[in-house]
């Protein structure tokens, strides 16, 4: 892999600035050089997977979608790359992600893969200094694995996020909440850890968002709290993942926090938080300091781990009883 320090000034976007200049405001897939450099191999993908199975699940997330019984878009289970003690064969793991519908994605890149976290961050540098209004802190970086039918269903990410794809070929839907609203209700929830991300958008509008087709050294930013779904399109894909804020990230999320506690604990109905509404920086303070505060102290999100990889299951997916799942705390 290239040395982070090796790359020239301006080589990890391919685009003209202009054509950066809508990051985070509007849907805007771009061009980057991460797909060459980060050289993710299958050898290289499976000595990662190996150091997150020894890791241990606080350390990634796998999962596939079980349908629903009234149709949609199904929901998600989460899963074991081992049980504890047991050691992993990255391939053969890689091998089960490749036939079928895992999705696997791989957190704390800082310790797990540095090299990818550093190239990440020099993407996001390039990002900072050629597009004025664009800055960036509280960087997490993932790395996304996933089969040729793995989706993900419709959700809400509470930060932002910029997707480098690397191998593949994956459909991103968005849905403009202009044009589809998303009560403010379900974002207080997310952020307030009531629910998971998942959005039950109306059935109707499932065919109706914008779409982007990604191949490897595409990317792609949109607005922040955007619904949107992906599905990959028949081959084995990866891609570095990573969320941030900015200072009006920040405020956003903040003043939806703010509202979701005068809504619960007061029965108020607060005006909406909209981007740039009336007062959402005052409302961004207090909720900044009801946080700060701990007034709200929601119960720890438990999620039960309810299979493990196996390759003589069918799949790859060896359901454990009840009394064998593991229940963790994301
Ligand atoms: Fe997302």
């Amino acid at each position: 892999m290239t040395h982070v320090a090796d790359i020239a000034e301006g080589y990890l976007l391919r685009n003209d600035t202009s054509e950066l200049a809508g990051v985070n405001r509007e849907v805007v897939v771009f061009e980057h050089a991460l797909a060459d450099l980060a050289a993710l191999d299958d050898a290289h993908l499976a000595r990662i997977i190996e150091r997150a199975a020894k890791a241990g699940p606080m350390h990634y997330n796998l999962s596939v979608v079980e349908p629903d019984d009234e149709g949609g878009y199904g929901h998600w289970v989460q899963g074991l790359l081992a049980r504890p003690g047991e050691k992993v064969n990255g391939w053969e793991v890689l091998e089960l992600i490749r036939a079928g519908r895992l999705w696997l994605q791989v957190e704390h890149l800082h310790e797990l893969a540095p090299d990818l976290y550093w190239l990440m961050r020099a993407a996001y540098d390039e990002f900072k200094r050629r597009v004025a209004h664009f800055t960036y802190f509280n960087l997490y970086t993932n790395l996304l694995i996933s089969g040729p039918t793995a989706k993900v269903t419709p959700h809400i990410d509470v930060a932002e996020v910029l997707l480098f794809h690397i191998r593949g070929h994956k459909k991103f839907t968005l849905w403009d909440p202009a044009k589809f609203p998303v009560p403010d209700e379900w974002r207080e929830s997310i952020i307030l850890r009531e629910q998971l991300e998942d959005v039950p958008l109306k059935p109707e509008w499932l065919s109706q968002g914008t779409e982007a087709v990604l191949g490897p050294g595409q990317g792609v930013s949109f607005p922040l709290m955007w619904p949107h779904a992906v599905e990959n399109l028949g081959e084995l894909n990866v891609s570095l993942q990573s969320e941030y804020h900015h200072p009006a990230s920040i405020r956003r999320y903040a003043a939806l926090y703010a509202n979701g506690l005068l809504r619960r604990r007061l029965g108020m109905n607060p005006h909406s938080t909209g981007p740039g509404a009336w007062g959402e920086a005052l409302r961004a303070v207090a909720g900044l300091a009801a946080k700060k505060l701990k007034v709200h102290s929601p119960k720890p999100r438990k999620v039960a781990l309810s299979f493990v990889v196996d390759a003589r299951a069918e799949g790859g997916v060896r359901w454990l009883p009840e009394k064998e799942r593991m229940l963790v705390t994301k």
